[in-house]
């Protein structure tokens, strides 16, 4: 089934919901447009139980997203680009969306596209992909999440070098640096993505919530609170059926059949 907005395409594929930015001819770039229908679609899709994993990509063979909307910075006043970035925020409707997302990245993945990429949980690429953080040719920095992502995702040094110079770089390098989990042949990039998506989406929906808030917990405190959290967010799974469900297969030597419960 597929569902379509003005910018952009939702598609179930069993379990999987993949959303597709669908400005080709704007190389995918996100407009406010696009920004609001995708948290919009995102926030249906974390209370949708028939889902568990969300895919996003780009529409057409040349990006998955070639960065904000530039066209509209043009007339732009510092109050409402803040009002944009903090109220309209797809890059905190991402973070925060309660399933595992991933990135599947078919091409230019540039500036906010990036950032985009960045605030998943999971990239896997098309060799043909690149990546960069442009917004130093404008005049402007990063204002997605870049500056903070990149640098906890690639460290200091790379993510200085990427964003002080604008520098783009392939796909290859991105693997090299620490930016994206896969890179494939082009051909192969919606098999491999979809073969994830998938082996993810076969799990307890419980479990796989709060493995996702336990990792997310990392970056975000010190070790001995993040640690604390880990304890408990691992023992609220023993309230679920699932646990139940997963350790019983276990002993009977089958396959668990979770129900998100
Ligand atoms: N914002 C608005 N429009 C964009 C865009 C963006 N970020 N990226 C591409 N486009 C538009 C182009 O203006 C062009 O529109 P037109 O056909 O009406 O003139 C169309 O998309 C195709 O772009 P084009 O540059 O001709 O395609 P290309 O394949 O040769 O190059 C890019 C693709 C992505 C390398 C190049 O478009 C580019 O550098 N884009 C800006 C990237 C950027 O700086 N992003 C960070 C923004 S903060």
């Amino acid at each position: 089934m597929t569902q379509s907005y003005e910018t952009i395409l939702v598609e179930r594929r069993g379990r999987v919901a993949v959303i597709t930015i669908n400005r080709p001819e704007k190389r995918n770039a996100l407009n406010i447009r696009t920004r609001t229908e995708a948290a919009t679609i995102l926030n249906e899709l974390s209370t949708d139980d028939s889902v568990s994993v969300v895919v996003i990509t780009g529409a057409g063979d040349k990006a998955f997203i070639a960065g904000a909307d530039i066209a509209e910075f043009a007339d732009r006043t510092a109050i409402t680009q803040r009002e944009v970035m903090l109220e309209r925020s797809l890059f905190n409707a991402i973070d925060r969306f309660p399933k595992p997302i991933i990135a599947m990245v078919n091409g230019y993945c540039l500036g906010g596209g990036c950032e985009v990429a960045l605030a998943c949980d999971i990239r896997i690429t098309s060799e043909r992909a690149s990546f960069g953080q442009p917004e130093i040719n404008l005049g402007i920095i990063p204002g997605g999440g870049g500056s903070q992502r990149l640098t906890r995702l690639v460290g200091e040094g790379k993510a200085m070098e990427m964003i002080l110079t604008g520098e783009i770089i392939d796909a290859p390098t991105a693997f090299v640096i620490g930016l994206v989990n896969h890179v494939v042949p082009a051909n192969q990039l919606e098999t491999k993505t979809m073969e994830i998506a998938n082996r993810i989406a076969e799990k307890s929906p419980i479990a796989l919530r709060l493995a996702k808030e336990a990792v997310k917990v990392a970056s975000r405190s010190n070790l001995d609170e993040g640690l604390r959290r880990e304890v408990d967010l691992f023992a609220l799974c023993f309230s679920s059926e699932d646990k139940d469900e997963g350790v019983k297969a276990f002993l009977e030597k089958r396959k668990p059949e979770f129900k998100g419960k």
